[in-house]
């Protein structure tokens, strides 16, 4: 998937060209370049290979959360084979965009972690995406109706 990446945090911008600044790190546009591969796709989305496996996200949107009435949860792991947390080779971060708008950023550090996330949304209706990066094998996408 040809994107644009910022060069200094690797954040993908889901829109069409190069934001004015990055919403992550809030790089100016320049730091933007447009990227082939910046998002690894299946070579068959109904045979997935154990390497897609690991790194496509799976989403599971809660309309119920147990803290904050009205609630929307989401929640993400990596992946449908959980992918490895070790300090060679593990997810180093999840970004979570809504209608294609950036609105989130984990990091993870290999030694505590699993390799998921989680969000409280206000949002009750949009399309979600979540983009996680790998250290050895890039940025991978899901995307979820709520
Ligand atoms: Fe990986």
């Amino acid at each position: 998937m040809e994107k644009y990446l910022c060069s200094i945090c690797g954040y993908v911008e889901l829109k069409d060209g190069a934001p004015d600044n990055c919403p992550v790190c809030g790089a100016p546009k320049n730091k933007f370049k447009e990227t082939e591969n910046a998002i690894k796709e299946p070579e068959d989305k109904e045979n997935l290979t154990d390497l897609e496996k690991k790194h496509i996200p799976l989403m599971f949107v809660n309309k119920s959360c147990s803290l904050i009435e009205g609630c929307v949860d989401l929640h993400v792991k990596m992946g449908a084979i959980l992918h490895p947390m070790e300090k060679a080779h593990y997810i180093t971060t999840i970004d979570f965009y809504l209608n294609k708008e950036f609105i989130s950023r984990s990091h993870l550090t290999p030694e505590n972690l699993q390799p998921a996330g989680c969000l409280h949304l206000k949002a009750t209706e949009g399309e979600l995406s979540a983009v996680d990066h790998c250290n050895l094998h890039g940025n991978w996408i899901a995307e979820k109706e709520l």
